[in-house]
């Protein structure tokens, strides 16, 4: 059976995650790219995996260098997100007017980010119309305090613990067996 693609995202997206910024590149020629595909891997050997579509220019960039660095964005990062999602912001091209210091690796590593973990890239994995890149993690850094920046159903969020969020309006969205009335007010299943 043929998925529908914008259910497959409307669902996709339910999933609520961090939001990363992986960054790579070498003396000056940085890129940076929003993620939220990322998950530690594993402890021994220590990894991790962030997934790149194949039409981004931060593949080529992290293919090239053959390193990264993940950066866990606060929830004060926002618009930082923004500009590494935005496919022509200048700032990108060699991370211009962003604060950042170069990691062990020559990558960059954002300043004020809530945890970062520089990377070597070890494997590289066929996903689809992405790639998944393993890292075997040479350094990490965690702030001592802050919140994560969130992203859930297409917009950002922070920890909280008010109310629901409503779901795309998208025709179908329901109709896979997820009944509108089954949901209770708060947006979950009933018991
Ligand atoms: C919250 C959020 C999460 C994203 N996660 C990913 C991701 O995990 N992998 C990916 O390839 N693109 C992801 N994107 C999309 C890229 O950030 C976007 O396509 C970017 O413009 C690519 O830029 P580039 O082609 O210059 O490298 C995400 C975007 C947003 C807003």
């Amino acid at each position: 059976m043929v998925v529908d693609k914008a259910l497959f995202r409307a669902a996709a997206g339910s999933f609520a995650s961090g939001v990363t910024v992986i960054t790579s590149g070498f003396e000056g020629s940085y890129h940076g790219i929003t993620a939220s595909a990322f998950t530690s891997l594993s402890l021994e050997p220590t990894q991790v995996l962030v997934c790149i579509n194949r039409d981004t220019r931060a593949l080529t960039v992290i293919k090239a260098c053959g390193c990264f660095c993940v950066n866990i964005l606060d929830s004060s990062q926002e618009a930082l997100s923004r500009v590494f999602a935005s496919r022509d912001a200048p700032q990108r091209d060699g991370l211009e007017g962003i604060e950042f210091a170069v990691g062990n690796l020559g990558v960059p590593v954002l300043s004020a980010a809530l945890a970062f973990f520089e990377s070597r890239v070890v494997q590289e994995y066929d996903g689809g119309d992405h790639v998944i890149m393993v890292g075997e993690v040479e350094r990490v850094g965690v702030a001592q305090e802050g919140e994560p920046l969130l992203y859930f159903r297409g917009g950002y969020r922070q920890l909280s613990r008010k109310g629901p969020v409503a779901a795309p309006q998208i025709d179908g969205l329901f109709s896979s067996g997820w009944r509108r009335e089954a949901l209770t007010p708060w947006g979950g299943l009933p018991d």
